[in-house]
C-alpha cells in the first residue's frame, strides 16, 4: 500500500521541520518527504489532498481513562481508541484506576490484548504504584515492566504516605521507568468538589483548597531529587505548582516534566456557574445557594482562578509545561445528571483536544504550531520512550491531517467516545481532524 499526502504544511518537531511538503507512505512506514507537487502521482494506491491542513506526527495522549475492565458502560478500550483516532491520536497511555485496578502482570497483558483487537491506536498501560491503589504496598515494578507497563501512576489520587512514595521513586529509578504523578493532598480535599474561592462561596459548594496540588507537587519533586527518579507531573492546574516546577527546573536543574490539560488553559472556576443558563439540561443542577452549576465542568484537580489559567498559558509558552494531555475521563449521562457535589469528577477530551489547544494557544496566544505539536506528540513520545512523535523517513507511519482553516462548533453529543461529558460544547474552534493514520493504515477519515 502506497499513499501520497500532498499539499499540506508538514510540522515535525523531531526534525525542526515546518514547511509545505508532500509525504510518501509505503508499507506502513514514512518513505520520504518531497517538495509539494514534485512527486508523480503514478503508482500510488491513494492520494490524500491535504491542502489547508497541517500534516503532523500522530498525536500522543499520555493521560487517558479507558474504563475497561469494570466500567465498560462508560468507555471500552475499543471505543476509547475510536475517540483517539477521531482526535488525531495514534498512541495513548491509559491510567490504572479501573475495576479492578491495573496492578498485575495479567492486567497489563489484558490491556495489550484488548488494544490489539481495536483500531490500531497503540494503547500503553500505566500500572498502579500500589496494590489496588490503596497506598500501602508497592506493586512488583519489575514484573509489571516485563509484562508491558509503560510507566507507573496512581492517577485518580496521590500516594499519601511519603515513605511509600519514596520507595516507589527509588524502584522506578532503578529500572529506568517514569512515574506519572497525580498531585493532590487527599487529607486537604475535605470533600470539596470545586476550587475553593469566591465562586465556591457564591455557590455554597464545598471547596478544594488551592494548596492541595502544590503540596504533593513539592513533596514529590523533593523525593525525585533525592532518588534521581524520572518524575512527570500530571494535569497541573495552578500557579503555585508552576512556581515550584520552575524552581525545580531552573534553580535545581532537575530533569522533571509536567503536563496540563486543555480545560486548564481555557476555563476557570467561574465557568462552573452557568450564569442565567437553562436549567433543564441534564448535567446542570442547582447549588446549595440557588446558583445553576454544570457537572461537565467538574474534574480533579478542579478548574483554577483566572490567575491560575494565565499562569498555565505562560508556562506553556515558556516551556515550564512540557505536554498537553487530556485526562480523558468518560462518565455516563446518568452519573453526570446527579447534583454537582455528587456527580463524578472528570471530562472527556480526546476528540476536542487538538482543536481547543490550537484555537486557544496558536490562534489566540501566538504559540508556534511546532511547539503545540511538540507538546502533543514529540515530547510525550520522549517521556514514555515509546517511539513515535516523528515523521522521519523509516519510522512507523503514524500521522494526522488536520484542517486549520474551517471554523466549527464543538457539539454536545455524537462523539466516537461512549461518553459526552465535554466541558467545551458550543465553543467555536479551528483544527478539524480530517484523517488519522496508524502504521500506514487510515484508521479515521472524514
Ligand atoms: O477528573 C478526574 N477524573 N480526575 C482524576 O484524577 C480521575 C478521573 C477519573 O478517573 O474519572
Ligand atoms: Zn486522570
Amino acid at each position: 500500500m502506497k499513499i501520497l499526502i500532498t499539499g499540506g504544511r508538514v510540522v515535525d518537531p523531531s526534525r525542526n521541520v515546518d514547511r509545505m511538503a508532500d509525504i510518501i507512505v509505503a508499507d506502513g512506514k514514512i518513505a520520504g518527504m518531497e517538495e509539494t507537487g514534485c512527486v508523480s502521482i503514478r503508482g500510488f494506491d491513494r492520494i490524500v489532498d491535504a491542502s489547508g491542513c497541517l500534516v503532523v506526527p500522530g498525536l500522543i495522549d499520555m493521560h487517558v481513562h479507558f474504563r475497561e475492565p469494570g466500567q465498560e458502560y462508560k468507555e471500552t478500550i475499543a471505543s476509547g481508541c475510536a475517540a483517539a483516532a477521531a482526535g488525531g491520536f495514534t498512541t495513548v497511555c491509559c491510567m490504572p484506576n479501573t475495576q479492578p485496578v491495573l496492578d498485575s502482570p495479567e492486567s497489563m497483558q489484558f490491556i495489550h490484548r484488548k488494544a490489539a483487537e481495536a483500531n490500531g491506536v497503540r494503547v500503553l498501560p500505566a500500572a498502579a504504584v500500589t496494590e489496588g491503589q490503596l497506598g500501602l504496598r508497592l506493586n512488583d515494578f519489575r514484573a509489571l515492566k516485563k509484562a508491558g507497563a509503560a510507566a507507573f501512576s496512581e492517577d485518580g489520587r496521590s500516594v499519601d504516605d511519603p515513605a511509600v512514595m519514596r520507595e516507589a521513586f527509588r524502584l522506578a529509578a532503578e529500572i529506568g521507568m517514569p512515574i506519572l504523578d497525580h498531585t493532590e493532598q487527599s487529607e486537604l480535599k475535605d470533600g470539596g468538589c470545586m476550587r475553593r474561592g469566591s465562586f465556591s462561596s457564591r455557590t455554597g459548594l464545598p471547596g478544594i483548597p488551592p494548596e492541595a496540588e502544590p503540596m504533593i507537587a513539592i513533596r514529590d519533586i523533593l523525593l525525585a531529587r533525592e532518588t534521581g527518579a524520572k518524575l512527570h507531573l500530571q494535569h497541573i492546574s495552578s500557579k503555585l505548582s508552576l512556581d515550584l516546577i520552575r524552581l525545580a527546573k531552573q534553580e535545581w536543574k532537575m530533569n522533571i516534566t509536567a503536563e496540563t490539560a486543555p480545560h486548564y488553559f481555557t476555563l476557570i472556576d467561574e465557568n462552573v456557574i452557568v450564569g442565567g443558563g437553562r436549567r433543564d439540561i441534564y448535567h446542570r443542577s442547582v447549588s446549595p445557594k440557588g446558583v445553576t452549576v454544570d457537572s461537565h465542568r467538574k474534574m480533579n484537580p478542579p478548574l483554577g482562578t483566572h490567575n491560575d489559567r494565565d499562569a498555565v498559558i505562560r508556562a506553556m509558552l515558556d516551556g515550564t509545561l512540557d505536554v498537553i494531555a487530556t485526562d480523558h475521563a468518560p462518565h455516563s449521562p446518568q452519573e453526570k445528571a446527579l447534583p454537582f457535589a455528587a456527580a463524578p469528577f472528570g471530562v472527556i477530551g480526546l476528540e476536542t483536544s487538538f482543536a481547543v489547544s490550537y484555537t486557544e494557544m496558536v490562534e489566540k496566544h501566538g504559540m508556534e504550531p511546532m511547539q503545540l505539536i511538540r507538546m502533543m506528540s514529540t515530547k510525550p513520545a520522549e517521556i514514555l520512550n515509546c517511539g513515535g512523535g516523528t515523521l522521519e523517513g523509516g519510522s512507523r507511519a503514524d500521522l494526522a491531517v488536520i484542517d486549520v482553516t474551517r471554523e466549527f462548533e464543538i457539539p454536545d453529543r455524537g462523539f466516537a467516545s461512549k461518553a459526552e461529558n465535554t466541558p467545551f460544547a458550543g465553543m467555536k474552534v479551528k483544527g478539524d481532524v480530517r484523517m488519522t493514520m496508524a502504521g500506514g493504515r487510515i484508521i479515521f477519515e472524514k
